[in-house]
């Protein structure tokens, strides 16, 4: 490679690095795409942290209810039109392949529309999915704190298509947190069941 042509490729990898970088940055649906589908637990503080919210029961709920747990955590709403569906059902279909030991893990669906999503909205979206899905809502300030603990980017955009008039983008992570309240591992919605399944038998214990 001659000096021109190595400076050349020197030029087009800073490039290629910085429009990734861009697309991280913009576009949470690069950032699952880019990301890998699960990554080791190398950033386990950055992830999670201090709860309090309601249950879809009405109950009050902290992180520390699910010490001693693992907990597959997605946040999402009802009114979403596609990717919650799809991701709680794979959740759903996961643990349920895991058989015994998925019994070890609780689902969790923490909304990120908390001014639709009240405990019995919840409650009547879940049951579809399944039966052990704990639904999570709180007030805004609360939803926006456990947002931030997950680093979960979400936000409001006008819908004229919704009777609300409003939707949410929103990053379509699914963590796996530990006994400890810890990250562990993460999934999107487009993980397969089996794929799914076949990780969380090997980080259980
Ligand atoms: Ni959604």
């Amino acid at each position: 490679m001659t000096k021109s042509s190595l400076r050349l490729a020197l030029i087009v990898l800073a490039g290629l690095m910085v429009g990734a970088a861009a697309a991280l940055a913009i576009f949470p649906e690069a950032r699952e795409r880019l990301l890998p589908a699960s990554a080791p637990s190398v950033g386990r503080a950055l992830v999670g942290g201090p709860f309090t919210l309601t249950d879809q029961t009405g109950k009050r709920i902290t992180d520390k209810d699910f010490r001693g747990r693992y907990t597959l955590v997605f946040f999402g709403f009802t009114y979403c039109p596609d990717v919650c569906p799809s991701a709680l059902q794979v959740m759903a279909a996961a643990l349920d392949k895991l058989g015994p030991q998925g019994q070890k893990i609780t689902p969790l669906f923490i909304s990120v529309d908390p001014e639709r999503d009240s405990p019995a909205q919840l409650a009547s979206y879940l049951k579809s999915f399944h039966p052990r899905l704990v639904g999570l809502t709180g007030t805004p300030a609360e939803i926006e704190a456990v947002t931030k603990a997950y680093r979960v980017y979400v936000k409001k955009v006008a819908d004229p298509k919704s009777s609300a008039g409003y939707t949410f983008d929103h990053s379509a992570i699914i963590y796996l947190m530990g006994p400890d309240g810890a990250y562990l591992a993460h999934f999107t919605h487009a993980t397969s069941v089996d794929a799914m399944a076949e990780r969380l038998a090997k980080l259980l214990h």
